[in-house]
């Protein structure tokens, strides 16, 4: 006979006990709020039943208590710490059972009633997210208790309320049942870690509500019905209309979307309160096989985004959601899944407001139990049913009237089962204005879009040309990628060429890259932690910092490269003709918001600009448009056009003059680099020189040209791999990263075969190659001199059996440790690799060698800027026959693969710079396919220049 105890609730499957049902989330106008965030007494315990509850009593003495502001987790306020796993549960697998270690943090807040504050009786307390399970006493009297970590709970309290000393009591356990469908990936965060707030209910008061709110695009008409629980008059000034609640009412309206976000201010009032309404119009449908919105086929260009501050955790301010929110208008990216749990509301009612289509998910994840293949899956075991519908309505309710709120989602990584087909079934039923969405749900039995996560090009252009099968339902069933472009670590590579599969094939509607920002911790020793620094026995590592954006919200590289990938006007010209195709790529406006305009670079710099005139065109529209004459004095050099697409005006997002898309066209190629040999090399004193170089005569090693001392220059083919060259280890293809170590390619050795001094020419023949292995590259350096100029020519032949493609294929040379300015004409500003090419603009760039480096939070190989022209560092210029990428870096790159944190950087006495012919792509298989064939860097025979001279 098993004795129920009084912590027993953290183990029932239930959702909880004595909440309010359900509503809509909403601010008054008039009635009272008291907001309880703020400094809370709080107590530690190692497990649940470790204290009774008489800290619950009034009277009882916290004095002794730490205190913590709330919203918070603990684990990040000083008390305890942090854990990170992806799939894996960090407990044993026995559901509903929880382990007896269960930090349970108890909270103490007093409280007093503002004078003002109306003398009847209803109120509710509301707590918008604990996790993962609380109880709740106000005054001593036990309100219930309740799971579901992200999603609001209410509790009707007025009858206790004093005017003075409110003893509010919160205990919170870090693990319950709930912990088994809260399994995302993502840090285990306990706490009270979002609003806690005190609401009065005036009598005849709002309870909740429905705005309908749809949009008739052939009619422009808006119909507007407001359905209430209590009867009441809509009223929207603007619109003229005034109503009762429940009745329809149909105007002509200007509809929202993501990229036009009108809403019109109304008001419901009932006896006793007035609501403030944002109402948005539009209709979302299903319709020839597409999702639209207000008569249109949508291209989602979305970004995945869980709720993340390095010091704060998911407790978001609202200035970081706004942050959020800007920053993505400004990438360009127009869609957003709150992956994977509904967001604080407050980041909905900014996607309302700036303009984003949201894929709501529900606070649903139960991935560890892949590892015993879904068997007990709480999602397909009737018993857990009643949380899981929970879950559902406390989403759909307090969410649903968010116009930028376009689809439900079931959750994630669930598996499959009656459970989630019952969710499906309520949302249907409850909302018919929205679709419903589950990855896991493939064959789309509940859901209405095919979805998928991570599929590879060639799958995506299979569903694309309705070619992948399925059943006849999918196969009707509009596609997007709910998740791809896994962005750890340096990259995602080949996401443009996604787009162009989007843009090609009306059935792919976009996708949702993984993810928006690194959930990295600030962290005095390591800079940010990711999981296994805080001594986890169980953990991912740095999977958790996999996003866009660093945790710090700095755009990485990722993001600049997407914002430019899905940039909504498209330049498209040769160049040479003069002329440039302008294309419309937005769903729904005109390009009447931006000014275009053009300038003319030659060898980078700019000549001359001008306004370009581009017609007002429709979305999915172009025009060609004329260019001016190339200036007359840019014969002779590397000329090309640059065409800008700016915001004409500010707007809520963006100031004028903000760049929206811009494309380069070349009009005339660059110039060969030539040196004509006509120095001879002149032996002497254990050196050779030539021209304004000297070698050590034995090594044929250089050592300067004319001022400039040159350390170990040599071949070098090693890059300190990738998140996405390492590759995640349930990954079937080949992992590249993993290759190249096994193969030694970071201990390559250089054995010296000759060194010849010729008439016009000193050649060094070398071998390199790593131990244990029959393959090597068979080098020669060639060195010639036109008295003031230094040319090397490297020839590199593979000889064996090359199985695998190389890292990088340069030189290194090593620069004085006191060198610190760069100049470039190349692209840039940022660094580029093969498939991450989109956003590197062609131009003259000035920089420092600190600036160059991309601070991933596990330190990788990164910082390069392609296709450069010449590069200037420490004295020298360096000019590409042909270009190459530049990289510079007060580190080795052993060094830099040998880092686990920035910190772990520390400069040396030289400054390493990496001039290379080639560089493997960058792909995505840290979570997702590797770079294409195009990008990889097949070992094969090549040649490449640099031409060496002193800068003035
Ligand atoms: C997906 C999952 C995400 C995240 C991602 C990898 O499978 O839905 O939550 O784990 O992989 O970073």
């Amino acid at each position: 006979m098993s004795i129920r105890t009084a912590t027993d609730y953290i183990e029932d499957v239930a959702p909880g006990s004595g909440v309010l049902p359900p509503r809509a989330w909403y601010a008054s106008s008039d009635a009272a709020s008291l907001s309880l965030n703020g400094r809370w007494r709080f107590r530690l315990s190692a497990t649940a039943d470790a204290e009774d509850d008489s800290f619950a009593e009034p009277g009882f003495d916290a004095g002794n208590w730490a205190e913590v502001p709330v919203p918070g987790h603990w684990v990040l306020q000083g008390h305890g710490s942090p854990v990170y796993t992806n799939v894996h549960y960090p407990f044993p697998v026995d559901p509903p059972r929880v382990p007896t270690e269960n930090p349970t943090g108890d909270h103490l807040r007093v409280f007093d009633l503002p004078e003002d504050w109306p003398p009847d009786d209803a109120a509710v307390l509301r707590f918008d997210g604990v996790e993962s399970c609380a109880r709740v006493w106000l005054n001593g009297t036990d309100l219930g208790e309740f799971k579901g970590s992200r999603l609001p709970h209410e509790f009707a309290v007025g009858h206790l309320l004093r005017p003075a000393g409110n003893v509010l009591a919160v205990r919170v356990h870090q693990w319950s049942a709930g912990s088994y469908l809260e399994d995302q990936d993502q840090w285990w965060l306990p706490g009270i870690f979002r609003d806690v707030t005190l609401l009065h209910r005036p009598a005849g008061g709002v309870l909740d509500f429905f705005v309908h709110a749809s949009y008739d695009h052939v009619r422009g008409e808006g119909t507007l019905k407001v359905d209430s629980d209590v009867e009441g008059r809509v009223t929207v000034p603007a619109l003229g209309v005034d109503v009762s609640t429940g009745e329809p009412v149909t105007v002509p309206v200007e509809p929202w979307t993501a990229e036009t976000p009108t809403l019109y201010d109304g008001v419901l009032a009932t006896e006793g309160e007035r609501v403030p309404l944002r109402i948005g119009f539009r209709t979302v449908a299903l319709e020839d096989g597409l999702i639209k919105v207000n008569g249109k086929p949508l291209l989602l260009k979305g970004v995945n985004r869980h709720e993340w501050h390095p010091e704060k955790g998911r407790a978001l301010d609202s200035e970081t959601m706004r942050e959020d929110v800007l920053l993505m208008k400004r990438h360009n990216i127009n869609a957003v899944r709150t992956s994977h749990y509904p967001p604080h509301p407050a980041f909905l009612g900014l996607c309302d407001e700036l303009g984003l289509w949201v894929v709501d998910e529900c606070d649903l994840e139960t991935h560890g139990f892949v590892e015993q293949a879904w068997r007990d899956n709480p999602v397909d075991d009737d018993r857990w049913t009643p949380a899981l519908l929970d879950r559902a309505a406390r989403m759909v309710e307090r969410d649903k009237n968010h116009p930028s709120v376009i689809l439900w989602s079931l959750g994630n990584e669930a598996g499959t089962g009656r459970g989630l087909t019952a969710m499906a079934e309520w949302i249907h039923g409850r909302d018919t204005s929205r679709l419903v969405h589950y990855e896991g749900d493939i064959n789309c039995r509940d859901t209405d879009v095919y979805s998928r996560m991570y599929a590879y090009h060639g799958e995506v252009e299979r569903i694309g040309r309705r070619l992948d099968g399925g059943d006849h339902k999918r196969r009707e069933l509009p596609f997007f990628l709910c998740e791809y472009g896994h962005a750890m670590g340096n990259g995602p590579g080949g996401i443009a060429d996604y787009q162009r599969l989007f843009e090609t094939h009306d059935r792919l509607q976009g996708g949702f890259i993984w993810e928006w920002i690194d959930h990295g911790i600030r962290d005095e020793r390591y800079g940010f932690a990711y999981g296994g620094d805080f001594g986890e026995e169980l953990h991912d590592g740095n999977f958790v910092c996999d996003g866009l954006l660093f945790p710090d919200r700095t755009p990485s590289p990722g993001l600049v490269e997407y914002q430019k990938v899905i940039e909504p006007v498209r330049f498209e010209s040769d160049g040479a003709d003069g002329t440039v195709r302008v294309r419309n790529m937005y769903d729904f406006v005109d390009l009447s918001a931006l000014a275009f305009e053009w300038s003319c670079q030659v060898d980078g710099e700019t000549l001359e600009s001008g306004p370009l005139s581009v017609p007002v065109l429709a979305p999915g529209e172009s025009a060609v448009v004329k260019l001016p004459q190339p200036p007359p004095d840019a014969r002779g050099g590397e000329t090309q056009w640059t065409v800008r697409a700016l915001l004409a005006a500010d707007t809520a997002w963006g100031a004028q003059g903000h760049t929206v898309a811009w494309g380069q066209f070349r009009v005339w190629a660059r110039p060969a680099v030539r040196v004509a040999p006509s120095a001879a090399p002149v032996p002497g004193d254990g050196r050779i020189t030539l021209g304004p170089a000297s070698f050590d005569a034995r090594t044929g090693a250089l050592r300067t040209i004319g001022g400039v001392d040159v350390t170990g220059l040599h071949l070098d083919v090693w890059r300190a791999p990738t998140d996405n060259d390492m590759g995640a280890e349930w990954q079937s293809d080949v992992r590249y990263g993993q290759l190249w170590r096994e193969l030694g390619l970071h201990r390559m050795r250089h054995r010296l075969d000759a060194v010849e001094a010729g008439d016009d020419a000193l050649t060094v023949r070398t071998r390199v190659a790593p131990a244990a292995r029959e393959m090597g590259l068979a080098t020669v350096y060639r060195w010639t001199s036109d008295g003031t100029r230094l040319n090397l020519t490297v020839s590199v032949a593979p000889r064996g059996n090359w199985t695998v493609p190389l890292p990088r294929l340069g030189i290194r040379l090593g620069l004085p440790g006191s060198v610190n300015r760069v100049r470039w004409f190349g692209g840039g500003p940022g660094e580029a690799y093969p498939d991450t090419t989109s956003a590197s603009l062609l131009g003259r760039w000035d920089s420092t060698v600190d600036e160059l480096q991309t601070p991933y939070v596990r330190p990788q190989e990164n910082g390069a800027r392609a296709d450069v022209r010449w590069a200037e560092i420490g004295g020298l210029r360096i000019e590409g026959d042909p270009e190459f990428w530049f990289s510079a870096r007060r580190w080795t790159n052993e060094q830099l693969d040998a880092a686990a944190h920035l910190t772990d950087l520390t400069p040396g006495d030289t400054v390493w710079v990496n001039l290379d012919h080639g560089q493997h792509g960058i792909g995505s298989q840290s979570c997702g396919p590797g770079p294409l064939p195009r990008y990889f860097l097949w070992a094969a025979p090549a040649e490449f220049s640099f031409v060496f001279s002193e800068t003035g």
